[in-house]
């Protein structure tokens, strides 16, 4: 079997759409525009690159997008005024606090002073509650959109086989709620596992989230499955030249392509899915906060 490879770069671009058409909604029936305020402290480049291209999608898809740049040598204590100052603004529905922070901060301080209504990664207590328990709100945005992948790619995921290689607070253990919630069978697997290559033979899905350049090797995987590599890793690339680079997932992709049913590329998989499912949990947040029910399509 030759994998199906997964767009999600054009699944992105396509629920950005629905996106600007609820936006469009929220503003002509309800006077409502969405604001998202992203912080970043300090200059990692990556981080740079990473709150630019939210910045930019926030404004293409109608938004309001309020960027805060502060050094990073800031004080925790200004750090926390601003998340307060921005969780009283009506104008604004979504904060985001770029991670990591300095080491300087507590990031697990400043996640808990996000107003929970406010909060769009889905990182606070109160919302990581809510998604066990099944209640309406943000839901984080990687596994979101791996979510949102694996039902068009699957349809119904009910009775299915789902194996998460990776179990961090960012990915692995909210997919396994959402991956519950939709009636798989779920085994969280990790780098200790035992066996983990019989462990991942049994899965129906897979979601890759270990964060280990290439680890799940194409045999590991069972014909016919559906294959979700979270990971990004940037690995040297001698061929392209010296001291040049290239970015790999957690998964041997042409590997496992030949033996998997579908499977996502890195780039182009995953990645552009986490942003466009910031700007869905920033409509469920405004939507949410004008006590209006938020749109089904944009949520878990
Ligand atoms: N840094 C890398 N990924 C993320 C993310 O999804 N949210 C935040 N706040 N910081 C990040």
């Amino acid at each position: 079997m030759t994998a199906k490879i997964i767009d999600g770069k054009l699944f992105a671009e396509s629920l950005r759409g629905r996106i600007a058409g609820h936006v469009e909604r929220l503003q002509r029936e309800h006077g409502i525009t969405p604001g998202l305020a992203v912080i970043i402290v300090g200059e990692d480049p990556a981080s740079q690159v990473y709150v630019s291209n939210k910045a930019k999608q926030t404004a293409e898809v109608g938004m309001n997008s309020y960027k805060h740049e502060l050094p990073a040598d800031i004080q925790e204590a200004e750090l926390l005024a601003l998340i307060r100052q921005l969780n009283a603004d009506l104008q604004v529905h979504g904060i985001l606090v770029q991670l990591p922070l300095p080491r300087h901060i507590d990031p697990n301080k400043v996640i808990e002073a996000i107003d929970p209504a406010k909060d769009v990664d889905c990182f606070t207590p109160a919302n990581v509650g809510k998604v066990q328990i099944g209640l309406p709100g943000p839901v984080s945005c990687t596994p979101l959109g791996c979510l949102m992948l694996l039902r068009d790619q699957l349809g119904s995921l009910e009775g299915k086989s789902a194996v998460i290689v990776g179990r961090s607070n960012l990915v692995g253990k909210p997919m396994m709620q959402l991956l519950l919630r939709d009636n798989c069978t779920v085994t969280v697997a990790h780098s200790r596992t035992r066996d983990l290559a019989a462990v991942v033979r049994q899965a129906d899905i897979v979601v890759a989230a270990v964060g280990r350049p290439q680890m799940i090797k194409g045999d590991w995987i069972k014909p016919g499955a559906v294959v979700i590599d979270v990971g990004i890793n940037r690995v040297p690339a001698p061929e392209r030249g010296e001291g040049k680079t290239r970015l790999v997932g957690d998964v041997d992709t042409a590997a496992a392509a030949a033996i998997a049913a579908a499977i996502t590329p890195v780039p182009g998989g995953v990645g552009p899915m986490t942003i466009a499912c910031l700007l869905a949990n920033t409509i469920t947040t405004a939507s949410l906060i004008n006590g209006l029910a938020p749109p089904d399509d944009l949520t878990a």
